[in-house]
């Protein structure tokens, strides 16, 4: 009995999370890619850093400029403004973009994806 109970949430659970993506907006779509490829380094809570410094608020900021954060030499010299642009094309090849970058990841290649997160950052 407890078996077919437990059994039965199962699939209340499996057809709701079915139903969110269904109807995903571009902001959940785009908190889905944070949650993949950026949460284990980052978080979006204000002057919070982990491996990374905290992405709250990074749209428009200038780059390197949490001051509690210790930036590799690369990013601090890059010294430009995180701009969706410029976030776009970092995202997409991070060591290309800023060469030496001790941001170890290797890139969204999915131009999609990239816009999807962008706009979920844009909203924090
Ligand atoms: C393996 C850990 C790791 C992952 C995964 C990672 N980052 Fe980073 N990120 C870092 C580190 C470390 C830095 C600092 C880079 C430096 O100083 O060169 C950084 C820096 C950044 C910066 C610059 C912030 C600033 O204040 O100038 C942005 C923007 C950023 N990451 C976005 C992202 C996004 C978005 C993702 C997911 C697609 C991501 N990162 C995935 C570790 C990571």
């Amino acid at each position: 009995m407890i078996d077919v109970l437990r059994r039965g949430a199962g699939v209340v659970l499996a057809v709701a999370g079915l139903a969110m993506s269904g109807g995903a907006s571009a902001g959940d779509a785009g908190q889905t890619v944070f949650e993949r490829n950026c949460r284990a380094c980052h978080s979006i809570v204000r002057m919070q850093n982990r491996v990374g410094p905290s992405l709250f608020g990074v749209i428009d900021r200038p780059t390197a400029s949490i001051s509690s954060f210790e930036y590799s030499q690369a990013l601090r010299s890059f010294s430009s403004v995180w701009s969706e642009a410029i976030l776009d094309a970092f995202l997409g090849d991070p060591q290309a973009m800023v060469p030496g970058t001790s941001m170890r990841f290797p890139g969204l290649k999915d131009p999609a994806e990239r816009a999807a997160l962008i706009a979920y950052l844009k909203g924090l």
